[in-house]
């Protein structure tokens, strides 16, 4: 079947922060629907949906306690077959989120388990205790620590063991050693591809199978992850999904892989070993963190260049994403958003027009997350009260357990928390942005009245008309799509790439920084070609990048 998701941009919608159209503070799919016409504006061709399904919130919607219900916060399955139907009126397709390495505590399934004697115990990863040191004393059964900071383990007072949940205590871990949990996702495929879903973004999907439950190696989070990151077994369940579901349909797959380094990416992109068709990486946003996303470093231009191309290079077709619901907003991240308190500052938009170039100047199928094409910044929140995501409690309680003080500890939430990608999309000026009549679910940031769509709608300058600009750019420019990717230079601020597809190319160069850069004359070398785009409105680049501009060149 033809890669068609190859020639499409994506764009994911995080359904509760989106647009609400019962004024209930949370956004949901008759919003959604509203809304289709400016997504289909903008140019994309494929929607990821972050969950819709029935689940108690624990860890907003990755909790799934029915996979063939509809949260009716979000609406009802006729709404949900109205998406479809209208998205595809649009030539819009729609991946669902599939989470299936576990699911909520009160789904159907986990609850049977609890009792020992049900043909559902073994759905689960349940273990009886280890004796602890004096009577009565039962310690978990092996030493590993969580992705939500705490514990894996929960007493079950019901049976009287404990079960395993890599994330949060109310998402228990499904047990791919059982068949019959493989075949219930099975089921659970072709119940959405017959929907007319497209296809999947395939929640933590390379930590499914878990080989050993013999302790960890230390470590400073998840500890024991060699048990269970990219196991044998895992890509087997991948193979059989594909074998036996997807291959059947015309759909796509794209994974979110956890921790995952090339070797093991190579493996599971493997067009002739049948897995997944692309996946999401973390590296280059980490390469200005450490311990993970958590703590911030300094940002080098050409640490990122190096990064970038490993992937580049090292996989035949990548996914291409700058945000997502678990990130920062990138124009706070890499870019120049100036006091998120306050209106942006005075690079924000040339910046947010850099990263997006960056972005969909690069090969593979770009995502772009909601609010990120008008240039949305972090949260302005003032304390953790006003902060809903799991991760970042957890993270505070561990933090805290580690003796770092409080203002250090909400330096780096505010950097990192999960929350900057989620408040609620900046629709327009009036009350709480235009996405709810009443007060949103999570707060909406005071910058509002200055980055909205709204404002951006019909100004040819704006953010939003870049990214428009860009896709259509890029959707009718091959080589932008399909061609080579070749590092040229990078230094602390700059870096300059190449796109080459056979006697074709286009030069990119970019400036991460406040600095106006006269670039050396090796550097300078490279951009000898006509300025196709530049985020300033540049003609001729004189051999220098002004603060945080971008500029595509033809040729070179
Ligand atoms: C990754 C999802 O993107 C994140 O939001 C969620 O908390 C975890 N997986 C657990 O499902």
């Amino acid at each position: 079947m033809k890669a068609w998701w190859k020639d499409r941009v994506a764009y994911q919608i995080y359904p509760r922060s989106f647009q609400d159209s019962n004024n209930d503070g949370m956004g949901d799919i008759p919003g959604i629907i509203s809304r289709l016409d400016e997504i289909g504006d903008l140019g994309v061709g494929i929607i990821w949906l972050s969950p819709v399904y029935k689940s108690p919130d624990a860890d907003n919607g990755y909790d799934i306690s029915d996979y063939r219900e509809i949260n009716p916060k979000f609406g009802t399955m006729a709404d949900m077959e109205r998406l479809f139907a209208e998205a595809a009126k649009r030539d819009i397709r729609i991946i669902m989120d599939l989470v299936i390495n576990h699911t909520s505590d009160e789904h159907e399934w986990f609850r049977k388990s609890r009792d020992r004697a049900s043909p559902y115990r073994d759905y689960y990863i349940w273990r009886p205790p280890r004796n602890g040191k004096g009577p009565g004393r039962r310690l978990p059964p092996n030493n590993w620590t969580g992705f939500f900071m705490g514990d894996v383990w929960e007493y079950d007072e019901q049976s009287g063991e404990f079960y395993l949940h890599l994330f949060d205590r109310k998402q228990p871990d499904l047990n791919y050693k059982n068949p019959r949990v493989v075949e219930e996702v099975k089921e659970i495929l072709r119940f959405w591809l017959d929907k007319g879903a497209a296809g999947f973004r395939c929640d933590v999907i390379n930590i499914l199978y878990k080989t050993s439950l013999a302790d960890g190696k230390r470590a400073l989070a998840v500890r024991g992850i060699e048990h269970y990151k990219s196991q044998e077994g895992n890509h087997a369940v991948l193979r059989e999904l594909r074998r036996d579901v997807l291959d059947k349909y015309d759909c796509f797959t794209v994974g979110e892989t956890v921790m995952v380094d090339l070797d093991e990416a190579k493996l599971l992109c493997d067009e002739s070993r049948g897995e997944l068709d692309m996946l999401f990486y973390f590296d280059h946003l980490e390469v200005d963190r450490r311990i993970a996303q958590y703590v911030p470093k300094k940002f080098r231009a050409k640490r990122l260049l190096k990064v970038m191309t490993k992937w580049q290079r090292g996989l035949d077709w990548n996914a291409l994403y700058l945000e997502n619901h678990d990130q920062a907003r990138i124009v706070s991240h890499f870019g120049a958003a100036g006091n998120p308190a306050g209106g942006p500052g005075k690079h924000w938009r040339q910046s947010a027009k850099m990263l997006a170039l960056f972005e969909l100047t690069l090969r593979g199928t770009p995502f772009i997350f909601q609010g990120q094409e008008i240039g949305m910044t972090n949260f302005d929140f003032e304390s953790l009260d006003d902060i809903d995501d799991v991760l970042s409690h957890g993270l505070n309680g561990l933090m805290k357990k580690l003796r770092i003080p409080g203002f250090l500890r909400w330096k780096w939430l505010k950097a990192s928390s999960r929350d900057n990608a989620r408040t609620p999309v900046q629709w327009d000026a009036s009350e709480n942005a235009g996405f709810s009549g009443a007060r949103p679910w999570l707060g909406v940031n005071g910058n509002y009245r200055h980055i909205n769509y709204a404002a951006q709608k019909d100004d040819p300058d704006s953010v939003l008309n870049f990214y428009k600009n860009i896709i259509s750019l890029r959707k009718s420019t091959e080589c932008l799509v399909h061609g080579e990717f070749a590092p040229l230079y990078a230094d602390n601020r700059v870096m300059i790439y190449r796109r080459e597809l056979g006697d074709e190319s286009y030069t990119v160069a970019l400036n991460f920084s406040f600095r106006d850069v006269k670039l050396p004359k090796r550097a300078a070398g490279f951009l000898g070609g006509a300025v196709v785009v530049s985020t300033s409105g540049r003609r001729e680049t004189e051999g220098r990048l002004p603060p945080w501009e971008g500029v595509l060149l033809k040729g070179g």
